[in-house]
């Protein structure tokens, strides 16, 4: 067990410039292409969190050629739907979501039985939500009577393409099908809640056929599968959901300034720049420029001294879905009352985040009303902390653990916050920066 981090100071006004890690959601998308690309791809500044690992671990065992070399990470991909046949695989998609569900889309046509584990907090979660539509394909599961991890795909050589309709605004869930979609002879069609749309992107930029129409609150995506793509090189920009974590913390600190430089600011990605925008936050985003099909910017912010409530509107749920903790946070020195609403996508993360965000507010001092999806927060302009608080089982949520860390340096108090290596999973290079927002 690694030692609990103990803070009991606010951090010092600071003027920085960093870089956060690589983006998650993108490079798991690249490895998992890579994987179905015909030759070799090379990704620079891959994030090397455990969940990214995970993924690399997870297509070893399925026969792919990965060199991770300091600089870079190399896939040989074999091409479409060319996994090797070993038997008695088993894949272990650690805490992460994403792996999980993406990777059953590419062995919808595995003819060998798979079995997928995850740690504790992915074993709680629900893969019903891709189990169904990857069965209308032809595959075939095997699973407990709740959906848990773990299970068991067994693959067909005659998947057929589906019609599909995404209701929860689940990238996860789009992207699965997109990935089975990808080998599937014939058009797949998507109808999709709106959420982040990284591998429609990739999907262009790869030449792979798809066409998409975007409504107001729904995009219908069509994927015309079995056409093999070329390796392919990429640069992952930086997070904007570990960004979050030192925009807010730059908002809540005195007479503060921040560059987070080359982040991928994705359309579908940046609510919580919308939210904290409607909040009186000065965030600007400076040298804009697009990268295989990505928006991608500086991001500078600074203090923010009156910090207006919200009623968050739900048409930024999904751009936000990550950051709603630590956007909790800005609204408990908000002035006035905030309210999100139909959140119940929050509990069903690496933790029950509307729960536990709610409670480590009540143990700040903050007053909250919680319900079965929405949540209201009752802002103080004012708000210091003075009492101890101790941040423990959270299911080791990294994002839980961050959101303690932003809120410890933000209003003081004496907070000792358990499973530091929780951060592992999305931010490994955390700590270090708010070691380098420490220095003068
Ligand atoms: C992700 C989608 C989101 C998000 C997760 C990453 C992705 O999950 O919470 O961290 O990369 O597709 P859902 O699809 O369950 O909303």
């Amino acid at each position: 067990m690694i030692k609990p981090i103990i803070i009991s100071q606010k951090i010092n006004s600071f003027k920085k410039i960093i870089n956060v890690n690589g983006d998650k959601s993108l490079s798991i998308r690249w490895a998992l292409l890579a994987s179905q690309a015909k030759g070799k791809s090379r990704a620079h500044n891959l994030l090397r969190s455990q969940d990214v690992l995970n993924t690399l671990k997870s297509l070893k065992k399925l026969g792919v050629k990965i060199k991770l070399k300091k600089k870079y990470c190399e896939i040989d991909g074999q091409g479409l739907n060319n996994f090797e046949n070993k038997k008695k695989i088993i894949l272990n998609a650690g805490n992460s979501g994403t792996l999980g569900r993406l990777i059953l889309g590419l062995l919808v046509h595995h003819r060998n039985k798979i079995k997928l584990i995850g740690d504790k907090s992915l074993s709680k979660r629900d893969f019903s939500r891709v189990i169904n539509p990857l069965k209308k394909f032809g595959a075939n599961f095997k699973y407990s009577s709740n959906y848990k991890l773990p299970i068991e795909i067994i693959g067909t050589d005659k998947a057929k393409p589906i019609f599909y309709d995404e209701k929860k605004g689940s990238a996860q869930c789009k992207s699965a099908v997109m990935m089975a979609a990808l080998n599937t002879e014939g058009e797949t069609f998507i109808k999709a809640k709106k959420s982040r749309d990284h591998t429609e992107l990739l999907f262009k930029s790869l030449k792979i056929p798809i066409k998409i129409k975007k409504n107001k609150k729904i995009d219908l995506i069509k994927v015309k599968g079995k056409k093999q793509f070329s390796g392919f090189n990429y640069n992952i920009p930086s997070d904007i959901s570990s960004s979050a974590f030192f925009i807010v913390l730059t908002m809540l600190s005195d007479n503060s300034k921040i560059q987070i430089k080359n982040v991928n600011i994705n359309p579908s990605r940046i609510g919580i720049v919308t939210i904290l925008k409607k909040m009186g936050a000065k965030i600007v985003f400076r040298n804009k420029k697009i990268y295989m099909g990505e928006k991608v910017a500086d991001i500078f912010v600074e203090s923010c001294k009156k910090i207006r409530s919200i009623n968050c509107p739900t048409y930024l749920n999904s751009q936000a879905i990550d950051e709603f903790p630590i956007i909790f946070l800005v609204a408990a020195k908000a002035n006035g009352i905030s309210y999100f609403k139909d959140l119940s996508e929050l509990d069903q993360k690496e933790s029950p985040r509307l729960r536990i965000g709610s409670k480590i507010l009540n143990m700040m001092g903050v007053k909250t009303i919680l319900n079965k999806s929405s949540i209201k927060i009752f802002g103080n302009p004012n708000l210091k902390i003075n009492q101890k608080i101790i941040i423990k089982n959270y299911f080791k949520d990294h994002r839980i653990f961050m959101m303690s860390m932003v809120a410890a340096l933000s209003f003081g108090g004496k907070w000792k916050l358990h499973d530091p290596d929780s951060i592992k999973t999305s931010f490994p290079s955390f700590l270090n920066l708010i070691k380098k927002m420490k220095k003068k």
